[in-house]
């Protein structure tokens, strides 16, 4: 009996600790910030998806390169590969899953910006596209 307790115990817990959604990423890029969730901007998100920085081979390039200039939409890589949309309204997936998140956040910051996103602009991003309907 007790067995069956501490079992069903440990599977509430880890799969409480694989419950990761757009609000909880939100929550913890902000303390990672160190400013409040409410202090999160999608202005600021909306622009850093938009802003374009020259490439490496010198074309101007954005999140919405790939990602279109709708995130409602599916995008594409650079080899014509589909990207499913990153709006978590027409794609539940999405900010569910912390390595997935931290993996392309890693990629995408270095291959747009040529440098990480902060908490801060991690948090703003994931603002934005949670409030898009
Ligand atoms: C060269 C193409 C390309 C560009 C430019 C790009 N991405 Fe992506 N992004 C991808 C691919 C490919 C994936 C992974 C495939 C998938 O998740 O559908 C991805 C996935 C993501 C994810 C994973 C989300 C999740 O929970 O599934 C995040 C976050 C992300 N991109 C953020 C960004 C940000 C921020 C920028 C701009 C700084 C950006 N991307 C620019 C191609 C790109």
């Amino acid at each position: 009996m007790i067995k069956r307790i501490a079992w069903a115990g440990l599977m509430l817990l880890s799969a409480h600790a694989s419950a990761d959604t757009p609000a909880s990423f939100m929550a913890r890029y902000a303390q990672e910030a160190g400013v409040a969730v409410t202090a999160l901007s999608p202005a600021r998100g909306e622009a850093l998806y938009r802003g374009e920085h020259p490439g490496k081979n010198g074309a101007m390039q954005s999140c919405a390169s790939c990602h279109t200039a709708n995130p409602k939409q599916a995008g594409q890589t650079r080899v014509g590969k589909r990207i499913e949309p990153l709006a978590p309204s027409v794609n539940p997936q999405r900010f569910t899953d912390a390595a997935k998140v931290e993996k392309w956040f890693r990629r995408n910051c270095t291959d747009v910006l040529a440098r990480e996103c902060s908490a801060q602009e991690k948090g703003d991003f994931i603002a934005w596209l949670n409030q898009i309907k």
